[in-house]
């Protein structure tokens, strides 16, 4: 009983490194079947603000659930829970896709992985480099395949650190019809990204950061409403600063 839980509860979450407060008592919300943008400029905090929500840093102060989960109680939970796509990380440069996805399955108890990751050989279009090592692979191809691992057990919940930046312009169409009709299905998906065109396109409600403080929250209904243009309501914002 109670009020209904968002997919994401943040509340005065801080996180602090040494002197840096990378994250400042950030509190948001992220609803069931929103396809959620982080914004902020380099350094305000998104790939902290993602670590902190999967369970990958603990918060220095504030809380945290995620899909209903306390992600400072049971962070291996949340981590088992949902999808990941790190910033920068790639697949172990040792194993050739096809074994990676299969220790994927393994490590996640997913039931025929290899059969599923057949579906996504074929329509992120990389059957070719299905046994060549992730470490001669392109930068766009392990794109793929941390994609294909991230959504792979159809998570209710995926959080992906910049999903477009190392994508193609066919590949990025091809993603972004994939998100957007991801969440179409009831999923939640949380993104950081620097690419105001691509978060204007397919987000529903974003947060901008910056300096680890939360600016501003709303919707891109809001913005088009109102006549705006994200990229220009963003650099308005963030040259008034935090405290403008
Ligand atoms: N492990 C760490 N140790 C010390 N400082 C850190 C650490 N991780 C992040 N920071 C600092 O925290 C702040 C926020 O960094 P973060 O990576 O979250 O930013 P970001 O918004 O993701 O930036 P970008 O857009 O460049 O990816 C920065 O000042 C960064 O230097
Ligand atoms: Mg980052």
């Amino acid at each position: 009983m109670g009020v209904k839980q968002g997919i994401i509860e943040a509340e005065g979450l801080v996180k602090q490194f040494g002197d840096v407060i990378a994250v400042d008592n950030i509190s948001l919300s992220v609803g069931e079947g929103e396809l959620y943008g982080l914004l902020g400029p380099n350094g305000s905090g998104k790939t902290t603000m993602i670590k902190v929500l999967t369970g990958q840093i603990r918060p220095t102060a504030g809380s945290a659930t995620v899909l209903g989960i306390n992600v400072k109680k049971d962070p291996v939970g949340v981590r088992e829970r949902v999808g990941i796509i790190p910033e920068q990380e790639t697949p172990p440069s040792f194993l050739t896709a096809t074994e990676y996805l299969d220790f994927v399955g393994e490590v996640r108890y997913i039931p025929d992985v290899l059969k599923k990751a057949d579906w996504w050989f074929d329509f992120l279009d990389f059957n070719d480099k299905r046994d060549v090592l992730c470490k001669d692979l392109s930068r766009g191809t392990r794109q793929k395949l941390m994609f294909t691992q991230a959504f792979i057990h159809r998570p209710a919940l995926a959080l992906i650190d910049e999903p477009l930046i190392n994508f193609d312009p066919i590949m990025q169409r091809k993603v972004k019809d994939y998100l957007t009709g991801y969440v179409k299905h009831g999923n939640t998906i949380f993104i950081s990204t620097h690419i105001l065109e691509i978060a204007e396109e397919i987000c529903s409600g974003f947060a901008i950061l910056h300096k680890g403080k939360l600016l501003h929250t709303g919707t891109v209904a809001e913005l088009k409403g109102r006549n705006e243009h994200l990229d220009e309501f963003f650099l308005s914002l963030v040259e008034k600063g935090p405290h403008g």
